[in-house]
């Protein structure tokens, strides 16, 4: 299947050739600066990098893609892209639902797939690592050492995007947002140079990147501080049809002030699925405890039908992740965010799903998935410990749930559907949560959905303008505003 869509791709792309003068100008120059690195339609490189993304519907085609292998390249290629107005797009790993974010119709495709090293220190709190790798790589490297970073929950997802947004892992509750343990960045600016970000060097820069996403630069290097680990205990548990309401009684007691989640060291990656067209439910959890004792998850353990939980490393656990991210299907992220109740819980599931059942059950292959994340006070208490970030959580507000629903289906035909569906539903949430006083105003960047603006919901409101005058700093020409159009933009 994945196959026969790829080669319908290169078809369709030799069939029409790009049209943009600037573009095709472009990838000429780089492509004689850069012998070998410059792939055109023709290929398979460009066929097998052009489609290396979760979701089919953000694959478009540019009208070269360029794979530098290391910071030099990239910082010349920027110089050549400017002096030829060549609109261009940069790839991690190809996991943002958002069409154009990582990708681009015509103009240059810079992917990072050569972008893979990995060093730790002598000591090993620090590990070195490229914006190409995933987070499975990383965890199954790092364990030798018996240390973990603070990355994705889910195997396959990218080292850059994940932590250019911020990134919610299962560690978050005691170190914050995967930014948070980021203590250097190696940046390639709008005018070619190659820069550091750290607490001491442009620190300006170094908070605008944490959560600030593709707005100031192309990360070419993240140096993360690293956390102890041994055993954990964890595992995907599941309930059907006729059990799931136990997952979700149990994840309200969980959201409650004062339940599982004031324990920094228990986590949940919850996903209530329903099914519109059989107008049923079911859910897959994947629990954590980053200890022996875990007690405070028991509301889970207790009801499961399937409980693959159990004591195990943090990489073993990592990797049983993986199943539950495959691609190859069309698919959109969208976030809301409430305050943290047992009510916020249990309307979101009510709301999201009789909604579903009246309006998608005709329209083919829809799944929609409630990801109905918990982030405790005590994480956005961490991030400000370990530094402060752009997108400066309040933890005297209280914990919070962030809300990404996932939705996927089949048919092309039903993108704009989906779409409005999405929009008028998390409407409806945000209204109704309004009512009894759990709204909140978030919006979490790697979870958004194509038009959402992220940024004003930072800080409370005041992190906007200062992440404008640093991007104003570092980029004056608003290189990554113009010319690199894509994902979530500042603007002016
Ligand atoms: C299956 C799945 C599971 C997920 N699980 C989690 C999770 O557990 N926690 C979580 O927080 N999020 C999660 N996400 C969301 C994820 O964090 C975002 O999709 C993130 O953007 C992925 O990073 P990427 O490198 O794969 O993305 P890409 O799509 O490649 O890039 C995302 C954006 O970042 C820009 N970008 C990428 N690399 C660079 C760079 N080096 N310099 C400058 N800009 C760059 C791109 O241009 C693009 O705009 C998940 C997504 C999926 C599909
Ligand atoms: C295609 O992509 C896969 C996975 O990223 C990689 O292993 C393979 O080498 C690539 N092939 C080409 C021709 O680029
Ligand atoms: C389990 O759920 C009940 C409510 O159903 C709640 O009172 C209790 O605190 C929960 N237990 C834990 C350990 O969270
Ligand atoms: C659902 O799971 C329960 C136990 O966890 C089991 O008894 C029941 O048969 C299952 N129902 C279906 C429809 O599979
Ligand atoms: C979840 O929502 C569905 C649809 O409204 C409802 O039938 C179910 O009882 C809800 N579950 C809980 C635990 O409230
Ligand atoms: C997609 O939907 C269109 C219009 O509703 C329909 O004609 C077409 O057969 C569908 N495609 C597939 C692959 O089912």
């Amino acid at each position: 299947m994945r196959f026969l869509w790829q080669l319908f791709l290169v078809a369709l792309a030799t069939a029409s050739p790009a049209t943009e003068r600037g573009s095709i100008n472009g990838c000429k120059t780089l492509a004689s600066k850069f012998q070998g690195r410059v792939y055109y339609p023709d290929s398979t490189t460009y066929a097998n990098e052009t489609t290396a993304y979760w979701a089919e519907n953000v694959i478009l085609q540019p009208s070269c893609v360029f794979s530098p292998q290391n910071a030099k390249d990239i910082a010349s290629a920027i110089l050549i892209l400017k002096s030829s107005k060549t609109k261009f797009a940069v790839r991690g790993n190809g996991h943002m639902t958002v069409k154009g974010a990582a990708s681009i119709e015509n103009g240059v495709l810079i992917v990072l797939t050569k972008f893979r090293q990995m060093t730790i220190s002598s000591d090993s709190t620090v590990a070195s690592i490229g914006p190409g790798l995933r987070w499975i790589d990383v965890y199954e490297w790092i364990q030798q050492y018996n240390r973990v970073v603070v990355g994705a929950r889910y195997a396959p997802v990218g080292v850059s995007g994940f932590l250019l947004g911020g990134g919610i892992s299962f560690l978050g509750g005691q170190y914050g947002w995967g930014a948070s343990s980021v203590i250097n960045y190696e940046v390639v600016t709008g005018d070619g140079k190659i820069i550091q970000a750290n607490k001491n060097t442009n620190s300006d820069l170094f908070w605008a990147l944490k959560g600030g996403g593709s707005n100031f630069g192309i990360v070419t290097r993240f140096d993360l501080q690293t956390h102890p680990t041994s055993q954990i205990y964890g595992g995907l548990m599941t309930w059907n049809q006729s059990t799931v309401n136990s997952a979700i009684n149990a994840l309200a007691a969980f959201a409650a002030p004062g339940g599982g989640i004031d324990n920094p060291k228990a986590a949940l990656l919850p996903n209530v699925a329903i099914d519109p067209a059989t107008k049923s439910q079911s859910a897959a959890f994947f629990a954590f405890y980053n200890d022996a004792d875990a007690r405070v998850l028991s509301n889970f353990s207790d009801t499961a039908s399937l409980n693959l939980a159990k004591m195990t490393t943090y990489a073993d656990f990592i990797a049983g992740t993986a199943a539950g991210a495959a691609g190859n299907f069309r698919a959109a992220f969208h976030c809301g965010s409430f305050k943290a109740s047992s009510q916020t819980v249990k309307m979101i599931n009510d709301t999201v799903t009789r909604d579903a059942y009246s309006k998608l059950a005709n329209l083919e292959g829809v799944t929609i998935s409630l990801s109905i994340q918990p982030l405790a006070k005590s994480w956005f208490a961490a991030s400000r410990k370990a530094g402060g970030d752009a997108i400066d959580m309040d933890p005297s507000a209280g914990s919070l749930i962030v809300l990404n629903l996932v939705v996927q289906w089949k048919n092309a035909s039903d993108d704009k559907k989906i779409a409005t569906w999405s929009k008028d539903v998390l409407a409806k949430l945000s209204k109704e949560a309004k009512k009894v006083g759990l709204h909140s105003d978030f919006l979490y960047l790697n979870d958004a959905q194509e038009g959402a603006k992220p940024f004003p919901t930072y800080g409370g409101g005041k992190s906007r303008a200062k992440l404008l005058a640093i991007r104003k700093k570092y980029d004056a020409n608003g290189v990554f505003q113009s010319l690199m159009p894509g994902g979530f933009k500042l603007g002016s």
